[in-house]
């Protein structure tokens, strides 16, 4: 193997980025960071303290007394500890989902959280996935992706998966709160979601799962060659 170096995976909601980056890095050994879900685990806990999210001041006290780990279960995903208690299946809730970008568009949570993700990323060896990746926390990462799908094909894969685990789902409602958490997520002063200059734009609405695999495959070993 020639490669070498991280990859940066970015893009909004739905457009297939925590499925194709845990593929990635199981075939690449590397380690996979769901940095959404760092952003999730910390919604979760100040929802279940009734901490009020306009107060900035306090969620920044929130993330630095938080203890956030991950563990890497290879094709079997990611499990998710949040002081210590398992919240892998918690943190994917909608009450998470609809208030996870406001807690994300404070600039001191994101400053401790991407301090965080960046020593994740010391190894040179990882596959990192969320908002800011290919921009804001690891710039110099050799492997820029930045995925897109059409908002109604993001949302009926959200839909799918969710009638899949035998839950209930409503289509319009949750291409609703797709919508309004990608405005949010790309309207934001820090680090809003955009593609970085040096990143390769796949729209995967007409991909399948292993069709963008194979893609980001093949584009990472042209580089390699080249360089
Ligand atoms: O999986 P899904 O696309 O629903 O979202 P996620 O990756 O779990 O991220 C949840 C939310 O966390 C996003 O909507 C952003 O508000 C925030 N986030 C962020 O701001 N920066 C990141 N690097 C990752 C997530
Ligand atoms: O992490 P992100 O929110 O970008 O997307 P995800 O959580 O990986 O969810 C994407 C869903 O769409 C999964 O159920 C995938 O199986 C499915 N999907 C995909 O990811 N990529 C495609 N090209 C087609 C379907």
């Amino acid at each position: 193997e020639k490669m070498q170096g991280n990859i940066a995976i970015d893009g909004p909601a739905g457009a297939g980025k925590s499925t194709v980056a845990r593929l990635l890095a199981a075939r690449l050994g590397y380690l996979y960071i769901d940095t959404g879900a760092m952003y999730r685990a910390l919604t979760w806990k100040a929802l279940g303290l009734g901490i009020d999210l306009e107060d900035s001041r306090r969620l920044v006290e929130l993330a630095e007394g938080t203890s956030i780990r991950l563990e890497d279960r290879g094709e079997g995903g990611i499990a998710v500890y949040c002081d210590g208690e398992e919240v892998t299946r918690a943190i994917r809730r909608s009450e998470v989902s609809r208030y996870v970008s406001i807690v994300a568009g404070v600039p001191g949570v994101r400053q401790y959280l991407v301090k965080l993700q960046r020593k994740m990323a010391a190894s040179n060896r990882v596959v990192m996935d969320g908002r800011d990746i290919g921009t804001l926390v690891l710039p110099g990462a050799p492997y820029k992706f930045f995925l897109t799908a059409s908002l109604a094909e993001r949302a009926r894969r959200r839909y799918q998966e969710l009638l899949a685990s035998g839950q209930q789902a409503d289509l319009e409602t949750i291409m609703e709160e797709i919508r309004q958490r990608d405005a949010r997520d790309s309207q934001r002063e820090v680090a809003p979601l955009k593609p970085a200059p040096d990143a390769i734009i796949i729209d995967t609405s007409q991909m399948s799962v292993e069709d963008v695999v194979a893609r980001i495959m093949s584009l990472i070993a042209v580089a390699g060659q080249q360089g």
